[in-house]
Parts: structure tokens; sequence; C-alpha cells
């Protein structure tokens, strides 16, 4: 039975983690910040830890940036563990991070590319659960064999790298599976949150709404942009990271970048021997563009990335303000 009121909002999710709105703040590099994970987490939902973003943008020491977050809530945190196996040195930092969230009380995490199972082993062992981001049944599988606890559906108008398929098409190919699922991409309003778990979802898993929040550390430019941008604003580019990834269409991005990876980056992304060097290579840069854009007050560095739900997303909010009318409008449908 649901608790009185709780209506859509008590779902599988909400039951393995023991928090009371199916909302996740979805990791984002460069934006997410410890003020922001824990004020999603403090107003019910859970906020995620992307430990670049806190390690390299924000410059906290791992372990110190776990228990500042920790300070300021008592209620569950997660953390994205992004899974590149074709650095060593990457690898070992990333098993580092995650041992050391797991003895700060990390239960939740939530992995992204290639094979989870060696995280779900050192999660599962220390009693937490493991969430893997897919946009097809391919990468479910895939997950699904490393025994994770639920899968974070990523569809065509998520921020960050979208996947190809819209939620329904998504939630129809997944649901099968049985786990619970999340909705990630194009939630940006209280009636695109209703639609989704009436779809069927156990949550959802916003980025873009969460930039344009006071907690959020990206400039004041970035998150005014999100609030101006409208749904066709938002295009993909290649030039970031050699795969396409959602971003707002501004002057930098169309006229001076361009949306496409040249001519000599996409041979040398195919090419079978250059393709990691050149996705290194790619990822080093973008670090870098990326983490200074985001930070950047005076708006010339207005390399953005956003996804769709920008359509929904008209002012900057306090984190918590905009769980609490999520969870408002879902206890009233
Ligand atoms: C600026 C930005 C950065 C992101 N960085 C990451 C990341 O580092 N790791 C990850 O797994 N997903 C990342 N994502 C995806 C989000 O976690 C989330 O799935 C997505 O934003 C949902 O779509 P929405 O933006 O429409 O809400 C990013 C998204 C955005 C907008």
């Amino acid at each position: 039975m649901s608790p009185a009121g709780s209506g859509l909002l008590e779902t599988a999710f909400t039951r393995q983690l023991g928090i009371e709105v199916p909302i996740i703040c979805g990791a984002m590099y460069p934006c997410t910040n410890p003020e922001l994970v824990a004020a999603v987490s403090e107003a019910g939902g859970i906020g995620i830890i992307q430990p670049i973003s806190l390690t390299y943008v924000y410059r906290h020491d791992f372990r110190a940036g776990v228990r500042h977050m920790r300070g300021l809530t008592s209620k569950p945190i997660g953390m994205n563990v992004l899974i590149e196996k074709s650095s060593k040195s990457y690898h070992e930092k990333m098993t580092r991070w995650l041992d050391i969230a797991l003895e700060e009380g990390v239960r939740f995490i939530i992995t992204s590319l290639g094979k989870p199972d060696w995280v779900v082993k050192r999660v599962h062992a220390a009693g937490g659960l493991v969430y893997h981001d897919v946009t097809e049944r391919k990468w479910a599988e895939k997950g699904i064999d490393g025994g994770v606890d639920g899968l974070i559906a990523v569809n065509n108008r998520a921020g960050g790298h979208a996947g190809t398929l819209s939620a329904q098409e998504l939630y129809a190919t997944l649901a099968g599976y049985k786990l619970p699922l999340i909705c990630a991409g194009g939630i940006g309003s209280e009636p695109d949150f209703v639609a989704a778990l009436r779809m069927g979802y156990a949550g959802v898993q916003m980025g873009t709404r969460f930039i344009a929040t006071r907690e959020c550390g990206a400039s004041e430019a970035y998150k005014r942009a999100i609030v101006a941008a409208q749904e066709q604003d938002i295009v993909l580019s290649e030039r970031i990271t050699g795969v396409p990834v959602s971003v707002i269409a501004t002057p930098t991005v169309v006229r001076r970048l361009g949306l496409k990876a040249g001519f000599l980056a996409r041979w040398l992304l195919r090419g079978r021997r250059t393709k990691h060097l050149m996705r290194t290579l790619y990822t080093l840069r973008s670090l870098w563009q990326l983490k200074r854009a985001s930070l950047d007050s005076s708006g010339d560095n207005d390399y953005w990335q956003a996804g769709k739900s920008v359509a929904g997303i008209h002012a900057i909010e306090p984190a918590g303000e905009i769980i609490r009318r999520y969870a408002a409008a879902a206890r009233q449908a």
C-alpha cells in the first residue's frame, strides 16, 4: 500500500533507495557541484556526484568533497562511474574514487558506458545498488549480464550524450527486463514528470533543469541561456567529444566551431589504432573547454550543453523548490 497521498510517487525505485521523490539529479560534467547534489537529496530526490567535476572543476579532494556533501544532507546521495577501460590510469582513479565513496557511505551508483560488472561486484558487497545508463537494448543486456539493479533509459531528448529513441520507444524496448526503469531526457516541467511516471517509468533523471538552479555552480550566463533557449535552439555537436552532444546553438557553437568533427578527426576517430588516442585527446580538450565555459561569468565562452527540456524551463530556482513542485503535481495526478 502507498502511504496516503503518495500517488504516483511511490515506485520500485523509491522503495529500493528509501527516498521520497523519484527524481535523480543526473551527473553532469562540468555542472555538478556539491551544493546541488546535497540540495536535491535534502529535498527528497537523489543527487549524483560527478567525480571529475568534483575534483577538477570544483577542486575538492575527493574524500573531503564527499564528506562536505554528507555534512549538507543526511539523506542518500549517489555517484556516477563512467566506465572507460582504455586508459589504465583513468580506470585506477575511478576505482579508487568508487572505493572511497563506498567507505563514506554512498550506496547508489550510476554507471555509464561499457560493462559494469566490476562496479556491481564492489557495490553489492557493500550492500548498495547500481543503475546503468543505456540508450538501447544492446547496452541494457550488457548491464543486466553485469548484475545491475535498474536501468536508466537515456532518450533522444536528453542533454549530454543523447540516445536515438524516444521515451516511449525505450520503455517499450526495455520494460520486458522487469527492472526499475528511469526516464532520462526531456523532463523540464511537472507535466513531463507526471507523463513519464504514467508511462510506467519508476522515476526520472534530470540534468538540464537542475543547471538553472540557485545551487548549481555554473555561471549565471549559462543558466540564463537555458532559461531563454527554446527547443529548436538545441543542436547536436561532435566538436566536444567526437560523438554528438546536445548543446545550445550559440554563436560560438554554430559560427566559430561548427557542429561536425573535422575531416581529419573523423578519419582518426574511425581508425582501429587511432580511435582511442583521438578520444583521449578529445576528452582532455573537452574537459578543459567545458570547465572554462561553465565557469566564465562574462558569457563569452558560450559552449553550453543542454537538452530539449529547455522548453519547460522558465526560471532559475532553488533545486528543492523544483522537487517540491514536481512532487506536488504527481501527488495530485
Ligand atoms: C551539462 C551536462 C553534462 C552531463 N554530464 C554527464 C556525465 O558526466 N555523466 C553522465 O552519465 N551523464 C551526463 N549527462 C547526462 C545527465 O546525467 C542526464 O542523463 C541528462 O541530462 C538527462 O537529460 P535532460 O538534460 O534533458 O534532463 C550530462 C548532461 C548535461 C546536460
